[in-house]
């Protein structure tokens, strides 16, 4: 088998080896290893690219082809272990060399590892959508679900987190299966950003040899193929749009994670975390810590950083290729390895949840009804703005007297606007003021069972 040390697609040029320091630094095979399934999917492509355009005969085309399926097959093995070369691409061509000799020199031809990386990554971010996308669906799934369970159950919605008004619990669940159906989408369109060919723009200039590009895009799964080879080398674009997509997911997941973390503290106590997703303390044997809901809120903190590497990165680039975006694939690895792990184990936490709805019915206090109460004086032709101050001056009263707004005596609404009368205090009921929110996207019983068709229906359009 060949060396590492000996094996490099460039240096003819100099004089000297390189120096330790910076093979060190320039070194990323840790990093993009990972890459070779697309790499060597690539160089398959491009074998049948440079044997249309007269640079292979078919019985080299076929020889490095085969080759290359017996890379694949050695680094599917997993015999190659922490391989010391200079980055993936410089790998794969070494073993080729060692699988079929020097016809394997001709491979590189007309192709530069600047559009290799290009294509690789982004066929590898196409993928990853795919995955992250198919996390998502797992959770909105989980979500529904629950939704379905809660059924009739009441809830206080918060707003500054304090109590607002009476919802569906059902509603409120699926509030955060909207956030994530937004996420779908951006990842769809990531997934097309992805899915233009950069293969065949060379170094910087186009590839000198008539590779139809048109082949290689079907045989690789692109969608289309790259108009300028400037733009082609240096975009990475297409991982910002990534990262970002990943970046709002977890950003979505940690606040359903907070929600969830503060429905869950004693105080609250909406909803108990179950044994599979939960961990004890070392010290204190009656804890039950939400760690994966909380690992899940710190993500997006992950996230957002791996994000602001790529833009910091990417500002004031000089146009084509640059060594500076050899780690844009620290950073979307990074992002898509964690959202990997946390979606997943989100889906379990709150897979097995469970609600107390009695809980979530006590803290119905009647003050939530405050606007239904003047909504009730509005049906009556008081204007808004009178009901408001109006019921405003009977809230403040039922904090002075530190009793409920539905304690106050009916002398205390009449004082209030002599319009009150005795139909007043149903208004007061948590279970009317949510049926009387019917209207579409609403919290009412029917708004909210249409809206878990529709979600039930999104999922089934594009599962
Ligand atoms: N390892 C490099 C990267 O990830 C591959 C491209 C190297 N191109 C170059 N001109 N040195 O970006």
């Amino acid at each position: 088998m060949s060396s590492p040390e000996s094996h490099k697609l460039w240096g003819g040029r100099f004089a000297s080896p390189t120096a330790a320091a910076l093979d060190a630094l320039n070194r990323s095979i840790g990093v993009d290893f990972r890459l070779w399934p697309f790499d060597v999917k690539l160089s398959k492509a491009w074998a049948l690219g440079l044997r249309e355009a007269g640079v292979f005969s078919a019985q080299e085309c076929e020889t490095i082809r085969k080759g290359l399926d017996s890379v694949a097959a050695l680094l599917a093995s997993g015999k190659i272990v922490d391989p010391s070369d200079e980055d993936v691409h410089t790998l794969i061509d070494r073993l080729l060399h060692d699988a079929v000799g020097d016809v394997a020199s001709k491979l590189h031809t007309g192709r530069s590892r600047n559009d290799q990386v290009a294509t690789d990554t982004r066929m590898w971010c196409a993928d990853a959508c795919a995955q992250v996308r198919s996390a998502v669906r797992e959770l909105q799934h989980t979500l529904v679900v629950r939704a379905e369970e809660l059924s009739d159950a009441a809830m206080p919605a918060y707003t500054h987190l304090q109590r607002a008004q009476p919802v569906l619990a059902s509603h409120w669940v699926l509030a955060h299966f909207w956030s994530l159906e937004r996420d779908i989408t951006r990842l769809e369109s990531a997934r097309s950003a992805a899915l233009v060919l950069p293969l065949g723009s060379g170094a910087i200039a186009g590839s000198a040899f008539s590779v139809p590009r048109d082949l290689l895009r079907a045989e690789l799964g692109f969608e289309r193929i790259s108009q300028n080879s400037i733009d082609a080398v240096g975009d990475r674009d297409f991982v910002a749009d990534l990262i970002f997509a990943v970046t709002m997911t977890a950003t979505h997941l940690s606040r359903l994670a907070e929600d969830l973390i503060i429905f869950g503290s004693s105080e609250f106590g909406f909803v108990r975390f179950g044994d599979t997703f939960s961990t004890g303390s070392s010290m204190m044997p009656q804890k039950r810590n939400p760690d994966a809901l909380e690992l899940a809120r710190g993500s997006a903190a992950r996230a957002s950083g791996d994000l602001f590497t790529l833009l910091a990165t990417l500002k004031g680039l000089p146009s084509g290729y640059n060594k500076d975006l050899q780690d844009d694939k620290r950073a979307v690895f990074d992002a898509v390895d964690m959202i990997l792990l946390v979606l997943p184990a989100v889906s379990g936490a709150v897979g097995e949840l469970r609600f107390d709805s009695l809980k979530m019915r006590a803290a119905l206090s009647s003050g939530l009804m405050a606007t239904d109460l003047a909504d009730y004086l509005v049906t009556k032709g008081i204007s808004f703005r009178d009901a408001h101050a109006a019921v405003g001056a009977l809230v403040r009263e039922s904090e002075e007297k530190g009793c409920e707004l539905s304690a106050l005596p009916s002398s205390s609404f009449t004082a209030a606007h002599a319009t009150f009368g005795s139909d007043a205090s149903e208004w007061l009921s948590a279970e009317k003021s949510i049926s009387r929110r019917e209207i579409a996207g609403g919290t009412g019983g029917k708004s909210v069972a249409e809206q878990l068709s529709a979600a039930r229906a999104t999922m089934a359009r594009s599962a």
